[in-house]
């Protein structure tokens, strides 16, 4: 039996009250899932706020790589989610592309012992674990300079998965030299050495969207998310987290027009005044819109019947090498 969008709501709010849980939405769920969240924000937010939080469940409104970081961070917590949508960036890898990556550098002449493993919080347990036992450490969009500026002082040579773009927009900012692995002959002579994934939404940025509100809106400001291609990020007036766009954005002038690259659902509730979309797509997450109302109350409501559903396991080898990484990233 289905119901209102307004009945959800009631239903998930009577749940809420009933029972030990804390429902936890990250900055790109649809409007209404995002509305029921007691703890909301972007990734690295959700994962240090939930820690501190007390509630036996929680249910997280995301997608499957931030679930796993709350359990491997609280493994006390029972975390489940009304979906398990899996990000398509945090899919093109695995353990075993992360050793063939490995493989690669050690082909051109870069020993293990040499390579400090950098994954971005975008990536699955199993790939934090590899990078927690070769002695490297996640970061996010949002503290991805202070991570690498930090690994960089072992002087070795960083292996940066998943998102290319991430690893050559901070190389660019920092002054090092990248290169992508099957992309670019000479890994051995670059800093950072970038696997070659990428998130397909902010790929949907281009030159031409930027040329086309710079014609029509002179003097308005180009913000973007370090996802985009450095091609984007290049001409763009700032470059910045979801966290840090949000900041950049409630700072201007409110008369100031700012076209903003990044996912639709967080642009479109930053303020309604003078802030555009930079993309004539809609630049939709679709596994994060995989998340309704209806998913929230099944979730809740499995949880009231004592049978909860989509819960969150790790393997106790993986949880372990995985909360390395992240406590890595969290000490700094
Ligand atoms: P944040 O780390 O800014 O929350 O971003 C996560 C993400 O998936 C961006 O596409
Ligand atoms: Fe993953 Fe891109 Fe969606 Fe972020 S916007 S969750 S990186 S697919």
């Amino acid at each position: 039996m289905s119901f209102t969008q307004e009945e959800y709501k009631e239903k998930i709010i009577a749940l809420k009250q009933k029972l030990d849980v804390t429902i936890v939405a990250h900055f790109y769920q649809r409007d209404e899932v995002f509305e029921m969240g007691d703890i909301t924000g972007d990734s690295l937010e959700l994962a240090k706020r939930t820690m501190d939080d007390d509630a036996k469940f929680v249910l997280f409104c995301g997608v499957g790589f931030m679930g796993q970081s709350v359990k491997v961070l609280s493994p006390q917590k029972r975390v489940v989610m009304p979906k398990i949508a899996c990000c398509a960036m945090a899919r093109m890898i695995d353990s075993l592309y992360f050793d063939d990556s490995v493989k690669a550098m050690n082909n051109q002449g870069v020993l293990t012992e040499n390579i400090l493993p950098i994954t971005y919080i975008n990536s699955n347990a199993d790939v934090k674990a590899k990078v927690g036992q070769m002695g490297g450490m996640v970061c996010t969009s949002s503290n991805a300079k202070k991570i690498i500026t930090s690994a960089m002082k072992e002087g070795k040579k960083i292996l940066f998965v998943p998102d290319r773009c991430l690893g050559q927009n901070i190389a660019i900012d920092m002054g090092l030299k990248s290169a992508v692995i099957g992309i670019d002959e000479d890994l051995a002579s670059a800093d950072i050495i970038c696997y070659d994934g990428f998130c397909s939404v902010h790929q949907l940025f281009t030159l031409d969207d930027i040329k086309f509100y710079r014609k029509k809106y002179p003097g308005i400001l180009i913000a973007v998310h370090p996802e985009c291609d450095p091609s984007i990020c290049a001409k763009a007036d700032f470059v910045g987290s979801t966290s840090q766009i949000i900041k950049y954005i409630a700072d201007a002038d409110p008369e100031q027009k700012i076209a903003v690259g990044t996912e639709f659902n967080l642009v479109n509730r930053l303020r309604p005044k003078n802030t555009y979309v930079l993309s004539s797509t809609k630049p939709e997450c679709p596994t994060m819109n995989e998340t309704t109302l209806e998913d929230v109350y099944i979730a809740l409501k499995a949880i009231d019947d004592g049978e909860p559903i989509n819960e969150i396991t790790i393997e106790e080898e993986t949880a372990k090498w995985a909360k390395v990484a992240l406590d890595r990233m969290m000490a700094l």
